[in-house]
Order: C-alpha cells, then structure tokens, then sequence
C-alpha cells in the first residue's frame, strides 16, 4: 500500500530544452501509475505549502522510477530544477483518473508541456499509436518518442523542425486512421482537436490542466465547465484534480 503523500528520492535531474527540465524520481507510486495520471510535488521551503501537479511521463515499473517532465513557470518549478540526484522530494500520488484502456488505433496530440504525458500513453500503444507533437520552436523528448516505434508528426510554430503551424496543420494531409484520440496541451489546441474529432467521427479524450490549489477535490478551485450536472457541487462543473485531469471532449466546455 502507496503512502498518498510520501517522500522519494531524485534519482537524476537533467535540463532536456530551455527552461524545461526532465526529473526522475525512486518512488513506489511508479509500480501503480497510469497514463495520464499526476503527482503533486511538494516544495522544500515550508512557505509554499500548495504543491504544484505535474504529469507522469514515464515510468520504469521493475526499477520503482518515475519520470516527469516540467517547464519553470514560477517558484515551484524552479526550486524542482535546483534538486540532485540523491535529495529527497515529497510527492503525493499518483493522482487523477488517467487516459481509458481502449483497443485499436490511438491518436495521441501533445502540445507545448502537454507532450510529456503523451510519452506514457505512446509507450503503451507502440505501433498502434500516432502522436502529433506541437512545440514553440525548440523540440524535446523526440527521441523518446522514436523509440516507441509508433508514427510521429512535429508541428512547430516557426517551423524549425516539421510542419509549420499547429499539431491540426501537421496531419491536414495524412491519411490518420484512429479509433480513439486522447490530448493534452493548451486550450486552443484541444479546442481544435474537439473540432477535428467531431468531424472525423472519433472520439476524444482530453487532459486538462486547470490552476489547482487542494488537489484533493475539497477546493473548487481547479473547476472546468461541463455540459452534465456535478453531483458535489450542483452545478454544471467538473473538478479537474479529482473527477479528471481527463475528460470526454463532448462532456467539457472547451
Ligand atoms: C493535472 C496537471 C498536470 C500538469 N502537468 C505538467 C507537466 O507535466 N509539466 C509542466 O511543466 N507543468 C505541468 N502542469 C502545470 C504546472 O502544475 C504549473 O506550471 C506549476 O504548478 C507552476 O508552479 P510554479 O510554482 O512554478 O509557478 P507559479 O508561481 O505558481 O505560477 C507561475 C505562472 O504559471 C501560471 N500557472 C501556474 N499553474 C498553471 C496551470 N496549471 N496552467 C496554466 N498556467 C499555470 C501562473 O498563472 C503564473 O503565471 C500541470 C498542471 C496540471 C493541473
Ligand atoms: S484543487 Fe481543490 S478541488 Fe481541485
């Protein structure tokens, strides 16, 4: 039995592009976790006492590793980058309802900090699986991706590597065939992705990364707006930290 808070080791700690960092932590949590799942990681300095959630994006079960990988966006992330191998990190997790098990053909969109989750579904579903990467400009995790032996497409802003444009524009001229599509990235992007997916037919799940302050849905500050009814709240919400990070695309207001 996984402790829900509890402290790991840093295993190794490396910068993967600018400003985003690769983390791999010893930890039990690895043995349990899904795609799409999180862990929230909590900071050294006790004045920050909200942890910040940030996606599994790998794991070596046999070895107990865990992988995330994470851009400095503040304090928190920035403090993470400062850790070494051999320090202690509490984590608290894994956390979330993670991507659904499915048969067939996957169709994984990642864009920007989104792709790292996308790396674990990726693993999973190896020749089955198709990921479409949007990056800014400077890409990460490629070669990882290329050693899932499933089909990639790049997409980037400035179009220093792949296509230029959006993850919609790198596959505009490929025959894609997909059973399901699971997403992860900012919300222009899953909103396209909603769009691409009802019109090709297929359905789509989306993990959304909303502000989280609890993390154990005791808060309603992670809420997104959902078109059913929540049964702990009465309204027409979802809270991200505890009934996601995923949602069915048709169930979220984009
Ligand atoms: C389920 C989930 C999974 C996530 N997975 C990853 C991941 O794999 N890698 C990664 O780099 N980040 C991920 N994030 C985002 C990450 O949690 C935030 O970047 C982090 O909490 C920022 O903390 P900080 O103390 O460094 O920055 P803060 O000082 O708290 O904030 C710095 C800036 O970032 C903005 N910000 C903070 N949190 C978010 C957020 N959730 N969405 C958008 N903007 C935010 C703030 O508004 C502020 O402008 C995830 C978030 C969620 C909810
Ligand atoms: S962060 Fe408190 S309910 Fe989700």
């Amino acid at each position: 039995m996984i402790e829900p808070r509890h402290t790991a080791k840093v295993y190794r700690q490396e910068p993967i592009a600018d400003g985003i960092y690769s983390m791999w932590i010893k930890t039990p949590a690895a043995s349990v976790a899904r795609e799409g799942q999180f862990i929230n990681v909590y900071m050294e300095d006790g004045a920050h006492i909200l942890p910040r959630p940030i996606s599994i994006c790998e794991v070596k079960e046999k070895a107990g590793l865990l992988r995330i990988v994470y851009r400095i966006a503040g304090k928190g992330t920035k403090a993470f980058s400062k850790l070494h191998a051999g320090d202690d990190i509490d984590v608290f997790g894994p956390i979330g309802n993670g991507f659904p098990e499915v048969n067939g053909k996957v169709l994984l969109f990642g864009g920007g900090i989104g792709i790292p989750p996308m790396l674990f579904a990726a693993q999973k579903y190896k020749k089955n699986a198709t990921s479409v990467l949007g990056f800014r400009n400077e890409t990460f995790l490629l070669s990882d991706f290329g050693l899932t032996r499933g089909h990639i497409f790049v997409a980037t802003e400035d179009g220093s590597s792949g296509v230029k444009g959006t993850v919609i524009d790198a596959i505009a001229d490929a025959e894609v065939e997909a059973d399901v599509i699971f997403a992860c990235g900012p919300l222009p992007m899953l909103r396209a992705i909603k769009s691409y997916a009802k019109e090709h037919g297929i359905p789509a799940y989306v993990s959304m990364e909303e502000r989280m302050a609890c993390g154990v849905g005791a808060c309603l500050g992670c809420v997104t707006k959902t078109v059913s009814v929540d049964e702990h709240s009465h309204v027409n919400n979802a809270r991200v930290c505890k009934d996601g990070p995923v949602f069915f695309a048709e169930e979220v207001e984009l």
